[in-house]
């Protein structure tokens, strides 16, 4: 099933999500359907609350397809160690057509279960990396534009409240 996106002004976008604790079929479905969906809207990552499920679920594939073995499912994830530094233009499916240069950390070791509840730790850098703190950063109700200055993100804000009103957001 093909979730619709959430976009930019929904609450749940800005809310810390629930943990997971049960690992079951309907956790597995929903991870499935995350992938589905995630691909349709040609993504590389997505988070729960940006299909409106406020847990703390994320998928990521940044080969978009290519790779089966790329396929990471992150629940209950947290940063546990960063590295470096590395700025790159950096977008979101809930706020679309809007990119910005953001920087993050260059490596980052992403902590998570997985389907059947068992710890693991992933290791990225570069896109992976910033796929691991982006979507991290969703489950705490975080949004790339809070890494942007002040400046830019009121007039990104501004844009949308103006597409709001013409109904074209
Ligand atoms: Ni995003």
């Amino acid at each position: 099933m093909i979730y619709p996106i959430v976009k930019f002004g929904d609450p749940v976008l800005e809310k810390p999500a629930e943990k997971v604790t049960v690992f079951d079929e309907e956790l597995k479905k929903l991870v499935e359907d995350m992938f589905e969906s995630m691909y349709a809207a040609r993504g590389v990552g997505l988070a729960a609350p940006q299909i409106g499920i406020s847990r703390r679920i994320a998928v990521v594939d940044i080969t978009f397809k290519e790779d089966p073995n790329a396929k990471i499912v992150l629940i209950n994830p947290e940063i546990v160690q960063k590295q470096g530094r590395h700025s790159q233009t950096e977008g979101c499916l809930s706020i679309p057509d809007f990119r910005e240069n953001v920087s993050r950390a260059q490596m980052a070791t992403v902590r998570a279960q997985d389907l059947n509840g068992n710890w693991f730790e992933k290791m990225g850098d570069d896109l992976l990396a910033r796929a691991f703190q982006h979507e991290t950063d969703h489950l705490n109700g975080k949004l790339y534009i809070s890494h942007i200055s002040a400046i830019k993100r009121d007039l990104i804000k501004r844009k949308i409240r103006k597409l709001i009103k013409a109904g074209e957001w």
